[in-house]
């Protein structure tokens, strides 16, 4: 077992956290990797509310607040069985819960979490922790106790800076000492990695250095583009893996994956297995995508070509008495057909 805990933050709202998480589960789960998410997104549970397709109530064994306000112990933790490689443990039972954490301080929460993920260190390959976005306290120091954190970052300015602050968040309590329990918070915490989302274009080598080395001063992982078809399967609650395996964002979740995990070569083999498996599906969608439209083009053609045909015919057999003309027209016709057969020809082979 790889027993990785890697948390997921942003700056600002919106940025993607929730479908990467979700769909990096899925891809794990299809490489036999077991996977527990931790949602530590306590004012909106999005990604419990996309996971279980919109169950919102669940029993108290199934979340982290009533553990953390020790209404249950720890043995009594019973995550959420979504699919046989991927188990979650929500917020909170009711949405309304969430106005219990104004009694909560951050150190026992933190201790808390803390034994929870010690807890189940050892049952899973992989422990994803979402959270919620800005600079709430809940998500930075679920963030400071991962073996990696990952934040999730849109192109623009206001979203870099605020990244940043995130960052800096993060990396300063990981490395904080005056808190309780100092085995808690790992001094040497990662400088943590970052991925550009919902991109207009991929970035080059200089704004990444930029960003890498000054800005965020964290590692890059990749670039993933705006998708129509990112946004449609997150509309129907689907995995964008499963319902668009020949999506770029599919491909992505997978480099993203042999990136975060590039120590372990079992994995890095079967996730090359399924991204290969991706990448032919975006091939042979593209191809069928073109297929009409090189259809018409060759009818286009065609049409053209026999209309000029029984022209020139039609001109050809009505007295054209000069043989010179009639062999003109003869190698015209001829030459038209044979440049009309290299289009189609051409435009085929594309
Ligand atoms: N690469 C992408 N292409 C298109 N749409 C995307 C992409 N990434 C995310 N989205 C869309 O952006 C919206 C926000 O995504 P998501 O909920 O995962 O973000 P979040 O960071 O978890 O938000 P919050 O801060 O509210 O928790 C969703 O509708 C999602 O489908
Ligand atoms: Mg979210």
């Amino acid at each position: 077992m790889n027993n990785q805990t890697i948390s997921f933050a942003s700056g600002k709202g919106g940025s993607g956290k929730t479908i990467i998480v979700a769909n990096i589960a899925y891809a794990l789960s299809k490489i036999n990797q077991k996977t527990l998410l931790i949602d530590c997104d306590f004012s909106t549970r999005g990604l419990s509310f996309f996971i279980t397709k919109g169950l919102t109530d669940y029993q108290p064994n199934n979340c982290l607040l009533e553990y953390i306000k020790g209404d249950i112990k720890i043995g009594d933790v019973v995550p959420l069985h979504i699919s046989d490689n991927i188990h979650l443990i929500a917020p909170t039972k009711a949405i309304e819960e969430t106005i219990h954490f104004e009694t909560t301080n951050p150190e026992s929460y933190s201790v808390a979490l803390y034994e929870l993920l010690q807890n189940f260190k050892n049952d899973y390959s992989v422990i994803l922790i979402d959270t919620q976005s800005g600079t709430d306290w809940k998500s930075t120091l679920a963030c400071s106790l991962a073996d990696l954190s990952v934040l999730v970052t849109e192109e623009d300015k206001t979203s870099f800076r605020v990244t940043s602050i995130i960052n800096n968040l993060i990396q300063d309590l990981a490395s904080k000492k005056n808190i309780e329990n100092d085995a808690i918070i790992k001094k040497n915490i990662r400088r943590g990695a970052f991925i550009l989302n919902r991109c207009v274009r991929e970035q080059s080598e200089d704004v990444i250095s930029f960003l890498e080395t000054g800005l965020l001063q964290s590692k890059y992982i990749s670039t993933i583009l705006y998708e129509p078809k990112v946004k449609l399967a997150f509309l129907l609650d689907d995995f964008v893996l499963e319902k668009y395996p020949e999506a770029e964002f599919s491909i992505k979740i997978c480099e993203i994956i042999d990136t975060i995990f590039k120590e372990s070569e079992s994995i890095h083999n079967t996730i090359s297995k399924l991204k290969n498996e991706f990448s032919e599906r975006k091939e042979s969608s593209l191809k069928m995508e073109k297929r009409p439209m090189i259809r018409i083009k060759s009818l286009t053609f065609i049409t053209m070509y026999l209309v000029l045909a029984v022209a020139v015919f039609s001109i050809y057999f009505q007295g054209l008495q000069s043989d010179l003309i009639r062999i003109f027209l003869l190698v015209i016709v001829a030459i038209l057909g044979w440049e009309f057969l290299e289009i189609i020809r051409i435009t085929e082979k594309r």
